[in-house]
C-alpha cells in the first residue's frame, strides 16, 4: 500500500496548521467539480466497461502475439513505460520465462536510427506483431509519421487485411485524425476518455490496454486507485495524503525550493518518475493565474535514481543552491531477496555487506541520502510502498493525479490545460510544410518562413 509520510523537516506545526486551513476547502472544491463532471479522470477507476472492453480485445488479439508496439507519445505513452516498468519483471522482453504476454515496445520519439533498427528487427516477425497507435487528436506529427511508416510497411508484406488485423487504435470516441484512419481502414479502436488530458489518462484503455496484453492484473490496478479514492476524497487536511503532498510541495515552492526532485529507490519505479515529470510540468507550468493574471509559475520536476544519482546529483544536491524539495519514492519489501555473498579474504573491509540484503543496503542507501540532505537543511518527503504491486502503483498514480489537483487549486492555476505545448507542434507542422491558414491572413508558409528567419545561425557565433 502506498502510504505517505509528510516529513516535518523544515515545517513548524504552526505552519502545517496554516496550511491546513488553506487546503482543506479547496479539497472541498475538487470534490464538488468532481461531482460537477468537470474532472473525469478522476472516475477512470470505475469504468468497467472499458475494462471489459479492454480484455475482450486483449484476447481477440493475443493469441499468437508475440510483440506488441506502441506508438504514442506523451500522456499517450508514458504511462504504458511506467506500468510496463513497475509491474513486469526487468528481463520481461528478453526471457520467454519471465513473461506472461507479447514482448512490449514503446516508441515516444521519432528518431529514424532507432526506428529504423527496430523496423528491420520486426520487418520478419509482422504476423505475430501488434501495434496499438495511440493519439486523441491523431495530427500528433510523431505519432502519425510513425504510423503513415508502420502502415506502408503492414500494406506491402501483408496487405489491406494485415493492416486491419495488426493495428488497434486508440483514439477520440467519435473525432479527430486517427478516428477517420481508423473508420477508413476498418481498425479495432480503443477510446480515449472524453475530457480526460493525455497525463490524466494511464488509468484508462490509453495505457491499461498494453498492461492487459503483457500480464499485468488491471483489475488490481484499478481497485487500488479506488482504494487511494476513498482517502484522497478526505476533507481532513491530516488524513489526506494527496492534500499533504500539494500542500508541502506548495509550502516550500513560496520558500524558494522551486524543484521538485522526485527519487525513486527501486527501478521498478523510475519510469514512474519520467510519468511524474509530465504530470507536474504540463499541470502546474502555467503563465496565467485563474483570475488572467501573469503569475509564470511552476516547480520543476526533476528525475533522480536512488541510488545511481548519488553518484551523479547528490554533491550538487548537497552543496549546490537550495532551491529543492525531494519527494523519495521507497519500498518496505522488495519483489526479490538477494544476498550478497561472502567479502573476498583480502577484503574483510567488505566483511559489513555480506550475507546482507541488498534490498537492506538500497533502503540504507536511501536513508543515508535522506540524512545528509537534512543535515544541510534540504526538506525531504518520503512516498512508502509496503510492495511494488499492481495494487499499489494504482494508489500511487491515484494519489498524485489528485494530489496535482490539488496543487492547481494551491497555486490557483488551471492544471487541465497545456497552452504552451501547442506553438511548438503548430511550428513544426508549418516547418514540415503544412498547407492552409495558421492563423487569419497568416499562412503555414509565412509562419515558416518567420520561423527560420527566427532560428537562423548567426554565423558569427558560429565556431
Ligand atoms: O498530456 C497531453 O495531453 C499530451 O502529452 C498528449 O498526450 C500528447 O501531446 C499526445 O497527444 P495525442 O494523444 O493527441 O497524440
Amino acid at each position: 500500500m502506498a502510504e505517505t509520510i509528510g516529513d516535518k523537516h523544515g515545517l513548524t506545526q504552526a505552519q502545517l496548521d496554516a496550511l491546513a486551513r488553506q487546503t482543506s476547502p479547496l479539497i472541498a472544491q475538487i470534490n464538488n467539480d468532481r461531482k460537477a463532471g468537470k474532472t473525469p479522470y478522476r472516475d477512470l477507476p470505475y469504468k468497467t466497461g472499458t475494462v471489459a472492453q479492454v480484455k475482450n480485445l486483449a484476447a481477440e488479439v493475443e493469441k499468437g502475439c508475440q510483440t506488441l508496439v506502441v506508438l504514442g507519445i506523451g500522456g499517450s505513452a508514458l504511462g504504458n513505460i511506467a506500468l510496463q516498468t513497475a509491474l513486469n519483471p526487468f528481463m520481461y522482453n528478453h526471457d520467454q520465462k519471465q513473461r506472461k504476454g507479447p514482448r512490449l515496445f514503446v516508441f515516444d520519439n521519432v528518431d529514424p536510427a532507432q526506428f529504423a533498427s527496430f523496423l528491420a528487427w520486426v520487418e520478419d516477425k509482422l504476423d505475430t506483431t501488434i501495434f496499438n497507435v495511440i493519439s486523441k487528436s491523431g495530427r500528433t506529427a510523431e505519432t502519425a509519421s510513425q504510423l503513415m511508416i508502420v502502415s506502408q510497411l503492414l500494406l506491402d508484406k501483408l496487405g489491406p487485411q494485415g493492416l486491419r488485423d495488426r493495428v488497434v487504435a486508440t483514439t477520440d470516441a467519435s473525432k479527430g485524425t486517427l478516428r477517420k484512419i481508423a473508420t477508413e481502414a476498418n481498425l479495432r479502436c480503443l477510446e480515449v476518455p472524453d475530457g480526460v488530458g493525455g497525463r490524466f489518462s494511464v488509468l484508462s484503455a490509453v495505457s491499461i490496454f498494453s498492461a492487459a496484453m503483457c500480464g499485468i492484473d488491471i483489475d488490481s490496478l484499478l481497485a487500488g486507485a479506488r482504494e487511494m479514492d476513498e482517502r484522497v476524497g478526505c476533507e481532513d487536511f491530516y488524513k489526506n495524503p494527496a492534500a499533504l503532498i500539494a500542500a508541502i510541495n506548495y509550502h516550500f515552492y513560496n520558500r524558494g525550493k522551486k524543484n521538485s526532485v522526485i527519487m525513486p529507490y527501486s527501478d521498478a519505479l523510475k519510469d514512474m518518475a519520467d510519468w511524474y515529470r509530465q504530470l507536474w510540468a504540463e499541470s502546474l507550468g502555467k503563465r496565467l493565474d485563474l483570475a488572467g493574471r501573469e503569475v509564470w509559475i511552476g516547480p520543476t520536476p526533476i528525475k533522480a535514481i536512488g541510488t545511481t544519482d548519488q553518484h551523479s546529483q547528490v554533491q550538487l544536491y548537497r552543496e549546490g543552491p537550495n532551491d529543492k524539495l525531494f519527494t523519495f519514492l521507497e519500498v518496505n519489501k522488495h519483489v526479490a531477496a538477494m544476498e550478497i555473498g561472502p567479502a573476498p579474504q583480502c577484503a574483510a573491509e567488505l566483511g559489513y555487506l555480506a550475507g546482507k540484503d541488498m534490498g537492506t543496503l538500497l533502503n540504507n542507501e536511501k536513508k543515508g541520502t535522506e540524512y545528509a540532505l537534512l543535515h544541510d537543511e534540504r526538506p525531504c518527503l518520503t512516498v512508502l510502498f509496503d510492495q511494488v504491486n499492481a495494487n499499489t502503483v494504482g494508489q500511487f498514480i491515484y494519489l498524485f493525479e489528485v494530489a496535482t489537483s490539488l496543487a492547481g487549486a494551491l497555486f490557483n492555476i488551471d492544471p487541465y490545460d497545456q497552452p504552451a505545448v501547442e506553438l511548438g507542434k503548430e511550428a513544426t507542422f508549418a516547418l514540415m510544410g503544412q498547407e492552409g491558414d495558421y492563423k487569419m491572413n497568416y499562412t503555414y508558409e509565412q509562419f515558416a518562413a518567420d520561423i527560420r528567419a527566427k532560428t537562423a545561425i548567426d554565423k558569427d557565433f558560429l565556431v
